[in-house]
């Protein structure tokens, strides 16, 4: 770990203007220096960084950070990277604190691994381009695929002879470690004797977001062959499957810039699609996305759009995946190729413009696919079409509402429309799913203590609109981005927004221990100076959890749900009373949140008492309660506007 007074050291030293200016042109303008952002594509320039506050934020998409936030961003780098990053340039010498031994077991294990993998994907390299067998063999299979002398050295694409040993030879003479070798998956030892894993195969290297050689892939050439058509690395230290995309490190640029992620099934997809022009492209390489995978994009775009061949079996694969994707608000299209062709040789036939045509044309959202191929197979079959709007339903009640309330909107209407139903009946069904899925989280959360529901609780739970409960993170995110943008602007019967707040949130609810701390630092900022911290405090925060949290969060889409212009006659969303809105729905939810606590004490409470009076007093007080709760859900107006 590097020491928190390098962290400072840095941190004092490094320049925004300077760093900045090593990426951007930028230009003065006034007080700030403004510039097209790098961020996304711009003809003018939105991006403008301020020399006195030590930040930089873009109109246009709303990126906004620090000097090591840019770094970060920019370079697509982690925390402790872009600090590397930094002290290289400014020539700081970094002081670097002790781990812990396993820390240091997983690091020194990583690190040996990742030596080693540089070493032979250099060496393989060297292998293909500079080698008879290489060339003759590897490099005029590439060639004959299409593959350009860029590409090659972009992709750093290598080949390894027939010949028993070969690697096993090289990596020897450079003094590297049979054991090692053997657990990257290089080379294998049968009785003693090394042998090459990789034997007359062309092979693709696998790297991290920033270059680092993770594993590799290895394809044999004949087709004939009775070995497996890629030999890929085993899980190691290093290798972890559900970790990597393909193609990652060529594309990320890309992926951020253009704001969208295409997702291919193979490694030759992603390299034709690059030599081709287009640049936004990973690969799963073969199996269905995971979780970690959709972190790794979601951290350069929220849209996700997968192509497969006409005739894919890997689109189911693919669809597998992808109500994941839906809960963490992707926003996911499929675009099926023409028949006969992949990725691959599509690209070669039409070049990037017609890609991109094609694609824009043909994309569909998840949804909308699952429509058209279930109601094809559904047919005329009311079994099986009752079966498709159940399912139809539980994939719109994965879309994470708080965040996404215009976008479950569209695909209940989309839904309706082509499945023939009632809109009311299909949110009432994608209610029941996602109560179903809130109560099943919360009873895996409190196994052991389940409270016999009495019936009243049952009729409260009928009411609609209770899927507040999955959003619980969100909301709390939610508040800090209230806190920091409108804390500071007016409310009316209060000093200020944040007083509001102060007043109204039970800091009991708060269960994210960053949230926690973001809340308290302004209160105590507050009280303190006697006004209210701006954004720039909490975005140069001692803490690096906290300015890079704070950063994305300041960066979240702030669309408010359409319900609000029904139940408030608020016609334009944008304009100045837009805070209001957003403040009281907040704020609603956390009270909605208190009554249910209170609910759950009062029935803790009903359960002891032996005293027929105060048990009836106890009974009219729940009932009460439930009876506010049911006019809070109803004001906040969830999808039980349909009901009336
Ligand atoms: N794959 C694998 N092992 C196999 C077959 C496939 O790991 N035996 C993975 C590879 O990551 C491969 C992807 O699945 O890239 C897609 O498979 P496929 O379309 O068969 O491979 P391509 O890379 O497209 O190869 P080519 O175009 O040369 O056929
Ligand atoms: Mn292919």
């Amino acid at each position: 770990m590097i020491s928190p007074a390098s962290i400072q050291d840095v941190m004092s030293r490094a320049d925004i203007i300077d760093v900045v200016g090593q990426f951007v042109r930028l230009k003065k303008r006034g007080a700030n220096y403004i510039a097209n952002c790098p961020f996304h594509n711009e003809k003018s320039p939105s991006f403008s960084v301020s020399a006195a506050k030590g930040i930089y934020k873009c109109f246009g998409c709303g990126k906004a950070g620090n000097v090591v936030t840019f770094v970060q961003e920019h370079e697509k780098l982690t925390y402790p990277e872009a600090i590397r990053w930094l002290a290289g340039y400014y020539k700081i010498t970094l002081v670097e604190t002790e781990r812990t031994p396993e820390q240091q077991q997983q690091q020194l294990a990583e690190e040996s691994l990742r030596i080693l993998n540089e070493f032979a994907a250099g060496h393989f390299h060297d292998v293909l381009l500079n080698t008879e067998e290489g060339q003759n063999i590897g490099l005029s299979y590439f060639k004959h695929r299409g593959f350009t002398q860029d590409t090659i050295e972009k992709f750093r694409l290598g080949y390894n002879p027939e010949s028993g040993d070969a690697f096993f030879k090289a990596a020897t003479f450079k003094g590297h470690n049979p054991e090692l070798m053997e657990k990257a998956g290089l080379v294998k030892n049968r009785d003693g004797r090394h042998y090459d894993s990789y034997r007359g195969r062309v092979i693709f290297p696998i790297q991290s977001m920033t270059g680092r050689v993770l594993g590799f892939g290895a394809r044999v050439l004949k087709s004939n062959e009775r070995s497996p058509k890629y030999i890929n690395t085993p899980e190691n230290e290093l290798y972890i499957k559900s970790r990597v995309l393909y193609g990652m490190y060529q594309s990320r640029n890309a992926i951020s810039k253009l704001d969208e992620c295409f997702l291919v099934e193979g490694y030759t997809d992603v390299i034709s699609l690059h030599q081709g022009g287009v640049e936004n492209v990973v690969a799963s390489s073969g199996t269905s996305l995971t979780e970690d995978q959709l972190r790794l994009i979601g951290q350069l775009t929220k849209n996700l759009t997968i192509l497969y061949d006409g005739d894919a079996a890997g689109i189911k694969a693919a669809l597998r995946g992808l109500d994941m994707a839906l809960s963490q608000s992707f926003n996911v299209q499929l675009v099926l190729l023409p028949d006969g062709d992949d990725p691959d040789s599509y690209i070669q036939k039409t070049g990037a413009n017609k890609f991109y045509e094609y694609v824009k044309e043909h994309k569909r959202d998840v949804i909308g696919f699952r429509l058209e191929t279930g109601l094809r197979d559904a047919g005329t079959d009311p079994v099986k079409r009752s079966k498709l709007v159940n399912e139809i339903a539980e994939s719109i009640a994965r879309i994470n509402k708080a965040e996404d309330f215009s976008l479950q909107d569209h695909y209940i209407k989309e839904a309706a429309t082509r499945l023939k139903v009632e809109e009311a009946g299909l949110v009432n069904l994608v209610n029941k799913y996602i109560r179903e899925r809130v109560e099943q989280a919360e009873r895996s959360q409190r196994k052991e203590q389940v409270l016999p529901e009495p019936e009243y609780i049952e009729e409260a739970d009928e009411l609609p609109g209770l899927q507040p409960r999955i959003a619980e993170d969100t909301q709390e995110w939610h508040l800090v981005r209230l806190l920091l943008e409108e804390g500071c602007r007016e409310y009316e019967g209060y000093d200020s927004v944040a007083d509001l707040i102060h007043e109204t949130i039970d800091t009991e609810f708060l269960q994210i221990p960053l949230v926690r701390q973001i809340y308290d630092s302004y209160f105590n900022y507050r009280a303190a100076y006697g006004k209210h911290p701006d954004i720039a405090y909490f975005i140069n925060f001692p803490d690096a959890e906290v300015q890079r949290k704070v950063a994305t969060v300041l960066h979240a889409n702030t669309d408010i749900s359409p319900n609000w212009s029904k139940n408030y006659g608020i016609e334009s969303l944008s304009g100045e009373l837009n805070y209001i809105n957003d403040v009281r729905s907040t704020l609603n939810y956390f009270e909605w949140k208190n009554l249910i606590e209170l609910q759950k004490e009062l029935l803790r409470r009903i359960q002891e008492e032996q005293d027929p009076l105060k048990l009836g007093v106890l009974q009219r007080k729940l009932i009460e309660l439930q009876a506010t709760e049911r006019q809070m859900v109803a004001r906040q107006g969830t999808v039980d506007k349909y009901k009336k």
